[in-house]
């Protein structure tokens, strides 16, 4: 049996609509979903998603009346040094019909606009890594066009969502940084001479292959902290942790006033 046909054995034929990223501080909506909830170790050749603060799991089911697969944890560049270590879970929740792809992650802010506990909705990105998972892809599908990569129709669905809630939602460009250690000052300053707006460990590998698959992508950042050499607090995992749930539970009531809009 196929892994599609499995999962569908397991959480039914139902098409999904969405597919959902969920980074750190909002595992627990993972727990929301009416539905079916499948460990990534059970699921053959998922990553092994080990970064504390995420839930990897796979649940399939309802959310404010729409039909979603969440992706509960994710696996980062560099944890193994794969850019493409999503790609199996992208495919997966595209062979499961979603159309779209929402993404959420934490990101260390540049902005005085955008200070830790807010929200920045992602324009568009700056792969500062330089790391692309689709080298090695033989097919002329991996030239992938990345004008509008960030669905403009959803972004305004979803700073329509934020606004409806009373939530402000500014957008701007994300920079990706290999990590796993933070920036340097110096490295700061580069990216936003470059025109980042904030910086981050994820997601920007995710939305290459959601725009390889077809996926419409999305993402939203939680903002942690003000990147390093901003301001004197000083960056840690624990922080950005602890800083999480702050965001976050503006970012979940976003994302569920965007899904009952969708239903
Ligand atoms: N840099 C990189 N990734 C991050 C940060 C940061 O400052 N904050 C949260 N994730």
């Amino acid at each position: 049996m196929s892994l599609v046909d499995d999962i569908r054995a397991q959480a039914g034929e139902a098409p999904v609509r969405a597919a959902l990223i969920l980074g750190s501080g909002l595992g627990h909506l993972a727990d929301t979903v009416d539905g079916v909830s499948i460990p990534y170790d059970q699921l053959a050749g998922f990553p092994h998603a080990g970064v504390s603060g995420h839930a990897p799991k796979l649940v399939i089911g309802d959310l404010e009346g729409v039909h979603v697969a969440v992706l509960g944890g994710r696996a980062h560049y560099y944890e193994a040094g794969n850019p493409n270590a999503m790609r199996l879970p992208l495919e997966t929740v595209a062979a499961l019909g979603a159309e779209q792809l929402i993404l959420t992650n934490a990101a260390g802010s540049f902005r005085s606009e955008t200070p830790p506990g807010d929200l920045m909705l992602i324009e568009d990105h700056l792969n500062y890594s330089g790391l692309n998972p689709l080298i090695g892809e033989a097919t002329d599908r991996r030239f992938v066009n990345m004008t509008d990569a960030y669905d403009p129709a959803i972004r305004t669905k979803l700073t329509k969502a934020a606004n409806s809630e009373g939530i402000d939602l500014l957008s701007g460009v994300y920079a990706w940084y290999s990590g796993p250690s933070f920036e340097t000052p110096a490295e700061i300053r580069a990216l936003k001479i470059l025109g980042a707006d904030a910086v981050g460990m994820s997601t920007v590998p995710e939305v290459i292959l959601g725009r390889f698959l077809g996926l419409r992508c999305a993402a939203i950042s939680t903002i942690t902290n003000m990147a390093a050499g901003m301001s004197d607090e000083a960056i840690s995992h624990e922080h950005t942790k602890a800083m999480a749930p702050l965001g976050a539970a503006k970012l979940e009531r976003v994302l569920r006033r965007y899904l009952k809009d969708l239903a």
